[in-house]
């Protein structure tokens, strides 16, 4: 998929907004590593929010329990950490994307600016600066973070999403995403009204709110945090090919939480979503991790002879509602045999 209304990029697997593209270096390694699009770091208006990425943290938590530092992550770990925001102001920070751009575009590679949602107003200023100098604007209103702490917001009604993308749209000349949280009653209901306020694309879904005991007496990282795993997969499922099947297959979604590996990407692309944003399996396996998954993905539809824009939202095509399945035969252990049992 395409940016929306923006520049063509080269494969549906971008990498997306963190600190591993919050540098010069980190962006050019994204970009190097085969990325169809690349979203910067987020920035908003407030100085907590950046003085919170001075309490970041991570901790990798193995499919057993296990919590271990990131250098000894594996791909298939959950992540529960804390973050903040970009730290410089906001001119060194559009003159650091204007590099990247620059780069990324003579290489084929969209690279996006993102805001993660403060104030409404602050982040249209923001992000119409930011379009002079980026292709496309991702706006991400479903940060858990903001649940711990009001540096960032986290909006989980429609009508506060409908006002939050008009602010923004109206001061952004670019094709602009918005990014929605996980955890919220009826997501679908979010999309439509950042959709019928402009956004181009759609972005779901974000990481969900996390706290998990250490066993010791406290809690990992001493705090609640956000918290991310390859289980969570399904749940992005559930909202991308909802909302596919809601708004149509006219409006462009791009998928994020839970991809880890090609397979992964597959899932999102036949639930729905044009692309996928992937962050945890680059802190665990490095940027080389992007190549494996374009490769993985090119080869599954080459040797299959699909095309890429007829795979996307196959898997909803096929599916039914729980009225529409025929009656099965439950085993035997499940069969009522009468009051007294058999
Ligand atoms: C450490 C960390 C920092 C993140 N920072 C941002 C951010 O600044 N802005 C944003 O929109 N998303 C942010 N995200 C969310 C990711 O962009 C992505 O949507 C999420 O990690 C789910 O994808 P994954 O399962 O591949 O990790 C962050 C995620 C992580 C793990």
């Amino acid at each position: 998929m395409d940016i929306p209304g923006g520049p063509a990029t080269a494969n549906p697997v971008w990498v997306g907004s963190s600190e591993l593209t919050m540098t010069p270096d980190g962006l050019r390694a994204c970009i190097d590593a085969g990325a169809g699009a690349v979203v910067a770091k987020s920035v908003n208006e407030s100085a907590a929010a950046r003085r919170q990425l001075d309490i970041a943290d991570y901790a990798f938590v193995s499919p057993g329990g296990e919590v271990r530092p990131p250098g000894v992550a594996q791909r298939g770990d959950g992540l529960l950490n804390r973050s903040g925001l970009a730290q410089p102001t906001l001119d060194e920070w559009l003159a650091m994307l204007a590099g990247a751009v620059a780069y990324g575009a003579a290489r084929g590679c969209p690279v996006l600016g993102s805001i993660t949602l403060g104030d409404p107003a602050a982040a249209a200023r923001i992000g119409g600066a930011m379009a002079e100098v980026v292709p496309a604007v991702e706006l991400n209103i479903g940060a858990p973070h903001g649940r711990e702490a009001s540096a960032v917001r986290q909006l989980t009604e429609a009508d506060a999403v409908g006002a939050a993308v008009r602010a923004v749209r109206a001061t952004v000349d670019v094709p602009l995403l918005v990014k929605l949280p996980g955890q919220a009653s009826d997501v679908v209901a979010l999309a439509s009204a950042a959709r019928s306020a402009g956004a181009d694309g759609i972005g779901l879904v974000g990481r969900y709110p996390g706290f998990l005991p250490d066993l010791d007496g406290g809690a990992v990282l001493g705090s609640w945090g956000a918290w991310g795993s390859p289980a969570c997969l399904p749940m992005s499922l559930y909202w991308v090919s909802k909302t596919r099947l809601a708004l149509g297959p006219d409006v462009p979604l791009i998928g994020t939480n839970g991809a880890r590996n090609a397979a992964d990407v597959l899932r999102f692309l036949a639930s729905g979503a044009g692309a996928v944003e992937i962050v945890t399996a680059l802190w665990t396996d490095g940027p080389r991790v992007v190549a494996e998954l374009v490769e993985g993905v090119l080869s599954y539809l080459d040797t299959r002879g699909l095309d890429l824009a007829g795979f996307v939202g196959s898997a909803v095509r096929r599916a039914r509602g729980y009225p529409d399945i025929a009656p099965v035969r439950p085993p035997a252990w499940l069969r009522y045999s009468g009051p007294s049992g058999r």
